[in-house]
């Protein structure tokens, strides 16, 4: 089933992009290390299988399957309540593949294992993360063309995709090679000073078919999930 738009079940944000996300879109998550942007990432996918019966592929290239996923369940979201719709691959399984297939590059058997996992899955939303180890991984010569390429592929699919970037301490660039300007949103976390506490904000910096409020507002996360207030 796919729907025209793609909630982030961030309460408070998606009455603010009409609705969520344009599906099929892709989107950068970005931001500064610990802003939360895996949680975040997977609770998109975790809320829209749980609520909407939405499938996902969440691909961690950072952290292992086991770390992740234990990370998750502590944070609430445990995939065995998901299990039959989301599913996560990790660089351990891509190079387990990658030796079976020695002729292939490794971009090659990424692309095959969305490819596969879409066919049996019918994905609705996956997300990337990050987008500087898979820039690495794949060896990309021309960043910005080679990544132009990956997300009409995306786009073609249909899949709605959540690319995680980073953004240097002590940086105001969203990411390194203008990616920025090829994706079709920006969901922007960031972590602010104030008095002797550290709070998160989150800003839309771009949407692209949706009409949202520029501003940054403060994020919370508790038992009930992601909440940005608003007023
Ligand atoms: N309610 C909360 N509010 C703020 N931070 C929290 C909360 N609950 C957990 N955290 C912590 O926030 C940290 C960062 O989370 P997460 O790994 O999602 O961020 P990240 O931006 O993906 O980090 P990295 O840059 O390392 O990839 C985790 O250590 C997590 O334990
Ligand atoms: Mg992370």
């Amino acid at each position: 089933m796919k729907e025209e738009r793609i909630k982030t079940y961030i309460r408070g944000l998606d009455d603010h992009i009409q609705g969520g996300i344009p599906a099929s879109h892709v989107i950068l998550i970005t931001g500064k290390p610990g802003t939360m942007k895996s949680s975040l990432a997977y609770n998109i996918l975790y809320r829209n299988a749980l609520e909407e019966g939405l499938s996902g592929m969440y691909v961690t290239l950072e952290q292992n399957r086991e770390s992740l996923l234990a990370n998750m369940a502590g944070l609430g979201m445990d995939i065995k309540n998901v299990e039959k719709l989301m599913c996560v691959l990790d660089l351990g399984l891509i190079r387990k593949k990658l030796k079976q297939l020695g002729s292939k590059s490794w971009i090659e058997v990424f692309k095959m294992y969305v490819d596969n996992m879409h066919k049996t899955m019918n994905l609705d939303l996956m997300v990337i993360d990050s987008l500087p180890v898979l820039e690495v991984m794949s060896k990309f010569m021309e960043p910005r063309e080679d990544l132009f390429r990956l997300m009409e592929w995306l786009r073609d699919l249909n899949i709605t995709t959540l690319i995680i970037a980073e953004m240097d301490q002590g940086s105001d660039k969203f990411c390194e090679h203008g990616e920025d300007f090829l994706s079709d949103g920006i969901i922007h976390l960031d972590l602010r000073r104030e008095d002797n506490n550290v709070n998160l904000f989150l800003g839309v910096a771009k949407m692209r078919k949706t009409a949202h409020r520029r501003g940054y507002f403060p994020l919370i996360f508790d038992e009930s999930g992601f909440e940005v207030v608003t007023h």
